[in-house]
């Protein structure tokens, strides 16, 4: 089997290649050239364009078994490129393009996830609020308020309005200034929330995670911590719905519950970050890859799932990660080049 990796190729996807036995090529969508053909049977093509080559090189892509997106930054040309290898040219994905993009935009992952009869805080969307004070008073039950940029990520774009004046005048600026933001009801979860990673039909980890003193966001990007926890059938349940509603078979879906315990639906995440790895010491990629291998019609080598690395009978593994940047980029280099994983996470 051979994956071609769409994005940042990381060390944990590096790790749960080799240990599956995959082959891999990393690119950067960016550096890539797509070429469709005039004829009309096919024959589009895509080219590694990377600016060191003396001319394009033409990528085998029926090579290829499946593709394992890791897209961040701005989605457009990246994601043409994926739907060009993936639709245009057949070759399998985890993630489409569609629903990257659908996951990537908080307005419209609320909207799959109430057609989808998933439970989301309540949510207004208008590009000029002229009546701020009847909206958070009828509509979102009263002060605070969260707002969201539609496509901040990380916390980042995340801000709570807990005055009347600020949020008149916040709402005001965003509008001026032409952000497009969504208005949220707070949800008392004692600044905790709740990220869990799926694949296909199952969670295969999961971590609740407590916002840094001071904050109310609870991303680890932003200093929150994190502790492997077991999810109920029930939460496990809302996750997989709501990768599936959004359009994707793999993702970070974003829970919280208020005080009476009721779980909301935050967010969908294409792309979720690592952390969860180092919290709960399984390797989801290890998973991803076992499902895509599968979804390609071939047969895993081993199974991530007897292998006893889901959360729900989680086994922390001892590990001696890089710490610093240089190490990790050292780390990286070194798996590349083939040496032994176990010089690093055992
Ligand atoms: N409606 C809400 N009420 C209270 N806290 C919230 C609400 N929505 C988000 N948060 C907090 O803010 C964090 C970031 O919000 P989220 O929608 O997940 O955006 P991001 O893509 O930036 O992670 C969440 O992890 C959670 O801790
Ligand atoms: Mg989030």
């Amino acid at each position: 089997m051979k994956a071609l990796v769409l994005g940042n190729l990381n060390y944990h996807m590096l790790q749960a290649l080799q240990k599956a036995g995959v082959e891999y090529e990393d690119h950067n969508p960016l550096e890539l050239y797509l070429y469709v053909s005039e004829s009309i049977n096919g024959y589009d093509r895509v080219y590694d364009g990377r600016a060191e080559l003396d001319k394009p090189e033409r990528l085998k892509i029926k090579d290829f078994d499946f593709i394992l997106p890791r897209l961040s930054g701005q989605l457009e040309h990246r994601t043409v490129i994926l739907e060009h290898i993936n639709q245009n040219l057949g070759v399998y994905s985890p993630q489409t393009a569609t629903a990257l993009k659908t996951a990537s935009n908080k307005i419209l992952t609320t909207l799959k996830l109430s057609q989808a009869g998933i439970r989301t805080p309540k949510t207004v969307w208008a590009k000029a609020p002229a009546h701020p004070e009847y909206i958070i008073k009828n509509m979102l039950d009263g002060l605070p308020i969260v707002v969201k940029t539609v496509h901040g990520s990380q916390g980042a774009g995340v801000s709570i309005l807990e005055t009347q004046l600020s949020a008149n005048t916040t709402l005001e600026s965003f509008h001026k200034c032409e952000i497009d933001v969504k208005m949220q009801r707070y949800i008392d979860g004692g600044f905790k929330d709740i990220r869990a990673i799926v694949v296909g039909d199952k969670v295969v980890c999961s971590m609740e995670r407590t916002a840094n003193k001071g904050d109310f966001r609870a991303n680890l990007s932003k200093s929150g911590s994190g502790r492997s926890i077991e999810l109920s059938k029930e939460d496990q349940e809302i996750c997989v719905e709501a990768n599936k509603a959004v359009g994707l078979e793999h993702s970070g879906v974003d829970l919280m519950k208020d005080k009476d315990g009721t779980t909301f639906a935050i967010e969908v995440n294409g792309n979720p970050g690592t952390k969860i790895i180092d919290v709960t010491g399984v390797n989801f990629f290890e998973h991803l890859i076992e499902h895509c291998i599968r979804k390609a019609g071939g047969k895993p080598k081993q199974s991530a799932e007897s292998d006893g690395k889901s959360s729900q009978v989680a086994t922390p593994v001892v590990k001696q990660m890089p710490t610093s940047l240089s190490e990790t980029d050292q780390a990286l280099a070194d798996l590349k080049a083939g040496k032994k994983i176990s010089e690093y996470w055992y």
